[in-house]
């Protein structure tokens, strides 16, 4: 399954931002019908959301998933009705409560699919799985949930609206230790379920140094994807989760170091003891680069 760097939000009622991110590197785009689409608007939405996806039916290049409302709301089964038909890559389910909702997810997409003549089982899934406060003390239940399952993400802005708090941001800026824990669970989640773990949004998209940094932090701590809000993200985010020149060259000391001890499981590089995990780190950064060993 291709790894989706970057996974561009776009609202699913603006044909303009959807010529926009069709022409971003976006890895994947997010048509969304949720919060970023006015009540009113909804029904509109949903047929702009359909027709999109069937003019654009190669997704070589770019995939497109779309973003459903929670299934606790009585427009998701709508949404979903009005969607399928155009064959999304995969389904956005916010507001996950636990593995679940992921699968009622699978069996509305395996009837829909059916009817509308979409392969079975060919569209993924990837839950917000940190939206509400409960959904906090399920995140291992994702494991093994559903073949569909492509990867876990979680969202800081509506769990502190959930818990009636006034922000989800320290007087520094830093996120709240709550909102961190959510990030951790995910991340842990995401490994547990063997899918990919998507960081959440940054919100102030005109300050790309800041983006550059969290993306750094953010594949460093494991994430290997990250969603953008704004189309001048995507490149930066794209480049950030490839690992840089100095962090290349040191996988590649490891692993000589390694293969020149023959016979030991330990040596040491630069002062520092060099095992097994620090082997499989370096193969895997070698392989997120695209390179051999
Ligand atoms: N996707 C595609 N195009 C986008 C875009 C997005 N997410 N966000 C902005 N653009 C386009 C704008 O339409 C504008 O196009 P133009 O140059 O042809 O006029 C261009 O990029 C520059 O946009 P800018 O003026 O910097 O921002 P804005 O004020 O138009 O939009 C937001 C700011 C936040 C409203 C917008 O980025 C947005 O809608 N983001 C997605 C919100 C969303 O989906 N949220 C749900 C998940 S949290
Ligand atoms: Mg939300």
């Amino acid at each position: 399954m291709k790894m989706l760097k970057s996974m561009l939000f776009i609202p699913g009622d603006s044909e303009k931002k959807m010529i926009k991110g069709n022409g971003s590197n976006a890895d994947a785009l997010i048509l969304d019908l949720e919060d970023s689409v006015a009540s009113d608007r909804t029904a509109l939405a949903r047929d702009m959301v359909r027709d999109y996806l069937r003019s654009h039916a190669d997704r070589g290049r770019q995939e497109l998933w779309v973003r459903i409302n929670p299934l606790s709301t009585d427009k998701a089964l709508p949404d979903l009705a009005a969607i399928v038909a155009g064959a999304p890559d995969g389904i956005m389910l916010p507001k996950s409560g636990s593995a679940a909702d992921v699968i009622a997810l699978d069996h509305y997409l395996s009837a829909l699919e059916q009817r509308e003549g979409v392969a079975v089982g060919s569209i993924r899934i990837l839950p917000v799985a940190t939206e509400t406060p409960g959904a906090l003390f399920t995140l291992n239940s994702y494991q093994g949930a559903s073949a569909r399952l492509a990867a876990l993400t979680w969202g800081a802005e509506d769990l502190a609206a959930a818990m009636g708090a006034a922000s989800n941001r320290l007087e520094n800026g830093e996120y709240e230790f709550t909102y961190l824990l959510a990030r951790s669970l995910c991340l842990a989640a995401a490994h547990a379920a063997g899918v990919q773990a998507i960081d959440t949004v940054t919100t102030d998209f005109r300050n790309t140094d800041k983006l550059i940094a969290e993306v750094r932090a953010s594949r460093r701590a494991g994430f290997t994807g990250k969603m953008a809000i704004h189309p001048d993200q995507v490149d930066p985010i794209n480049r950030g989760y490839v690992p840089d020149e100095a962090e290349i060259a040191h996988a590649r000391a490891v692993i000589h170091a390694m293969q020149n001890a023959p016979g030991t499981g330990t040596v040491q590089l630069n002062g520092q003891m060099i095992d097994k995990p620090h082997l499989v780190q370096a193969q895997r950064v070698l392989a997120s680069a695209g390179l051999r060993e």
